[in-house]
Parts: C-alpha cells; structure tokens; sequence
C-alpha cells in the first residue's frame, strides 16, 4: 500500500483530484460520508483546474454504498454528491448510476443496483478505474462493517446488509468488486480518524475486525490519501512538514 500524507483536507482532495484527471476514468465509484464532499466541490469548481480537464460525457459515476432512504433524504450519499458536483457540472444524466435507494426493501435495491452494473461492465466482476472509499472510526469502508456477514460474500456485486449499530440497511459494493478496481483510493481526514488509522496500518491483518484491510486490489494499486491530523499517530517521518507530502510505504505486514 501507499500512504501519502498532506497537510489538511484541501490538500488531500487536491492530490486525489489530480489523480482522477490523469486516469481519465471511464468508470468511478464514489464514497460517501462527509469526507469526499471537498473533493467533488473541487472539481465541480469553474475557479479550478479541473472541471475543464474531465471529460464529463465519458465518465460514469456509481456508488460504492448508500444509505437506505430516498434521493432527496439528506442522509442519502447520492443528494450529498448531487449537490456537491453532478448539479454544477455537464454530466450527463445517464452517466450517474445511483442506487435506488427509494425502493423500500433494500435487498431489493442491491439487486437492481448489480443489475445496473452487470449492464454497465458485461464483465462477471466489474473493473472500476477508480474506487474513492472512506475509512469509519470503527475501521469500515464502503457499508462493510466489522463482522457483517457481508465481508464474506463472494458471488453478489451487491448486498443490502443490516447495520445494527445503525438500525438499518445500507446498500454496499462487496469485497469481489472493491478488490477488482484498477485504482483505489482511501481519503481520511481529520484528528477523529487518527487512532483507527493507526490500527488499520500497523496491526496484523484482521479484516472481520477492520474491514478496511481487506481492500487490496488484485490487480490494481490501492493508495491512502490522509492528512496530518488523522496521521498523527502513524506518521513516522517527516509527515509535518508544511506543504509536504511523505511516502510511507509498505507499513502493513
Ligand atoms: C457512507 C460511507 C462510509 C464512509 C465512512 C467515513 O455512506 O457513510 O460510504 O464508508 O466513507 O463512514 O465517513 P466520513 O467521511 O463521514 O467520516
């Protein structure tokens, strides 16, 4: 793995914005949460660099996970990214595959939603250019929590897992199509992520406790994408140089 550290938000949506333009992805799957908001406002931003290099009408954006409430609900990732980019930008409509998330069994929506993909890619197991994914406090990663059955699923795209700690369904990639993307991306910001960062990074491989460490594309690179803040406790270099941005490479055993 990769580990690149930045000095603040901005700049970490600034590096996976740069890496967004020189893939030229077809295909994108976008996390949710509140982390990447800054990303997709800096590239939907006229004032920037970026929203002129993508070419909007050949890039296709799907989830990586969604709650399971309605479009316009504010918990819903897809309202979150609509109002952050696809409203400022010429995406065509047909290029922004969300999960719908409406359809009131959620089992129900993860078969429409891999029945979108399976149209989309043809191939058994979709190959994403570019998969963004958050890390929670409790080591998840798209809706794959920690001991959710969902972690071992190996022939569905999509599943509908119940979250307890949540009380309700989230609708998630499974681990066959996170790992099949070509690039995949972690954006972890902020002091709250700072210990499970640490953990995730330096303790043995226990992905039913850290889902987020079953993510290793096989046949893709999968880079983090961090701040000081939540590197705090990982950071073992020169990490807080202003401005400055360190590799720390191959930390997992
Ligand atoms: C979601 C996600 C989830 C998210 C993490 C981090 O729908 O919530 O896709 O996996 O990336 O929970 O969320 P924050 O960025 O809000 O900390």
């Amino acid at each position: 793995m990769e580990l690149k550290v930045f000095e603040n938000p901005a700049e970490v949506a600034r590096a996976a914005a740069e890496h967004l333009v020189s893939l030229r992805p077809t295909s994108v799957a976008l996390s949710g949460g509140s982390t990447p908001r800054v990303l997709y406002e800096l590239l939907a931003n006229a004032g920037e660099p970026f929203r002129d290099q993508i070419a909007w009408d050949q890039t296709h954006f799907f989830f990586t996970d969604e709650r399971h409430v309605p479009p316009d609900d504010p918990d819903s990732n897809y309202r979150m990214v609509n109002e952050a980019m696809f409203s400022r930008i010429p995406v065509p409509k047909q290029n922004i595959h969300r999960v719908p998330a409406e359809n009131q069994v959620a089992g129900d929506a993860a078969k429409e939603y891999e029945t979108d993909l399976r149209k989309f890619f043809g191939a058994a197991i979709p190959a994403f250019d570019l998969i963004l994914l958050g890390l929670g406090e409790d080591g998840h990663t798209a809706s794959l929590f920690p001991h959710s059955p969902a972690l071992n699923e190996t022939q569905r795209l999509v599943v509908a897992p119940f979250v307890e700690k949540l009380n309700s369904y989230r609708i998630t990639l499974t681990l066959p199509v996170l790992n099949n993307g070509k690039s995949v991306v972690f954006l972890v910001t902020g002091a709250s992520k700072a210990e499970i960062l640490n953990e995730i990074i330096k303790t043995k491989r226990n992905p039913d406790l850290y889902p987020a460490q079953a993510i290793s594309p096989t046949n893709g690179a999968v880079s983090w994408l961090v701040d000081n803040a939540a590197a705090r406790l990982c950071s073992t270099n020169n990490s807080s140089n202003a401005g400055a941005e360190s590799d720390l490479l191959n930390k997992n055993p």
